[in-house]
C-alpha cells in the first residue's frame, strides 16, 4: 500500500508521446494537485548510467544508480548530481534507454519509494506505465491514455522541429512501435489497460479536450 491511502491520485498510465505527461501537468494545475511524471525518473536512471558507464541491460549495476538519484526539479528545469540535464533527458538516446533500464525488477524496485513519495496532500496526479497498476493500485481514478502510433509520432515530430531539432518521421514512427512493443511485453509492471481505468482515445482530440475530459471524469468520481 502507499504511505498515504487518504491523499487521492489521479493516475494516467499509457504509451509513449500519448500526450499523457501534457494532460498531466494541466489536470494537476487545474486541481492544484501534486504532479509526478514517471518516466523522467527512468529517464534519469538512463540518462546516470550513460555518465556512470553502465549498460542498459546490466540490472545489477543499475539498481544502485536508481538508488541513488541525486534529483533536483526545479523551475520547470531538472538537474541530476548538480547538472541540468532537461534537454538530454528528452534525447532519443535518453527515451530509448529509460525503456530499456525500466524492464529491470530491480530497477522498478529502486524507484517504487521515491514515486509514492510525491503523494502528498491535497492530491497527486501521476502519469507513466504503471501507475494504476503498481505504483498507486488504490488511485481513485485511473485512465489510459492513448491515440494511435501514427498520430504520436507526428505530435512528436513537431515538437522537436518546433525546438529546431532534426527528426525524422519515419524513424520516430519505428522508435515508437519498438517502445511499446518492449514496455507492454516486459515481464515487470508491463503497460495494460486496467479494467477499472477510463479509456481516452486522443487521436483525434485536441489538449484542451484531453484535459477536459479528465477533469470531468475527476468531478463525476468526486460526487459519488
Ligand atoms: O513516459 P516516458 O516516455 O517519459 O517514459 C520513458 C520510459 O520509461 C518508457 O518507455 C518506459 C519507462 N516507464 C516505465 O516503465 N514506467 C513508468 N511508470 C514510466 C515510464
Amino acid at each position: 500500500m502507499s504511505p498515504m491511502p487518504g491523499v487521492p491520485v489521479i493516475a494516467i498510465d499509457g504509451p509513449s508521446a500519448s500526450g499523457k505527461g501534457t494532460v498531466a501537468s494541466r489536470v494537476a494545475a487545474e486541481l492544484g494537485f501534486h504532479l509526478l511524471d514517471s518516466g523522467a525518473l527512468y529517464r534519469l536512471t538512463a540518462v546516470a548510467a550513460l555518465r556512470a558507464g553502465v549498460g542498459f541491460d546490466d540490472e545489477n549495476a543499475l539498481a544502485p544508480v536508481a538508488a541513488g538519484l541525486d534529483v533536483r526539479f526545479a523551475g520547470g528545469e531538472t538537474w541530476l548530481a548538480g547538472e541540468n540535464v532537461s534537454e538530454a533527458m528528452r534525447s532519443e538516446l535518453a527515451s530509448v534507454g529509460a525503456s530499456k533500464v525500466a524492464v529491470h525488477g530491480a530497477v522498478r524496485a529502486a524507484l517504487l519509494e521515491r514515486q509514492r513519495a510525491f503523494r502528498e496532500a491535497p492530491g497527486l496526479v501521476a502519469d507513466g506505465r504503471d501507475m494504476g497498476s503498481v505504483v498507486f493500485p488504490d488511485a481513485a481514478l485511473k485512465v489510459f491514455l492513448t491515440a494511435s502510433v501514427d498520430i504520436r509520432a507526428e505530435r512528436r515530430y513537431k515538437q522537436l522541429i518546433e525546438k529546431g531539432l532534426s527528426a525524422n518521421l519515419e524513424s520516430l514512427s519505428q522508435d515508437l512501435r519498438e517502445r511499446d512493443e518492449r514496455d507492454r511485453s516486459r515481464a515487470h509492471a508491463p503497460l495494460v489497460q486496467l479494467p477499472d481505468a477510463i479509456l481516452l482515445d486522443t487521436s483525434s482530440m485536441s489538449a484542451d479536450a484531453a484535459v477536459r475530459f479528465v477533469l470531468d471524469a475527476w468531478a463525476q468520481r468526486k460526487s459519488k
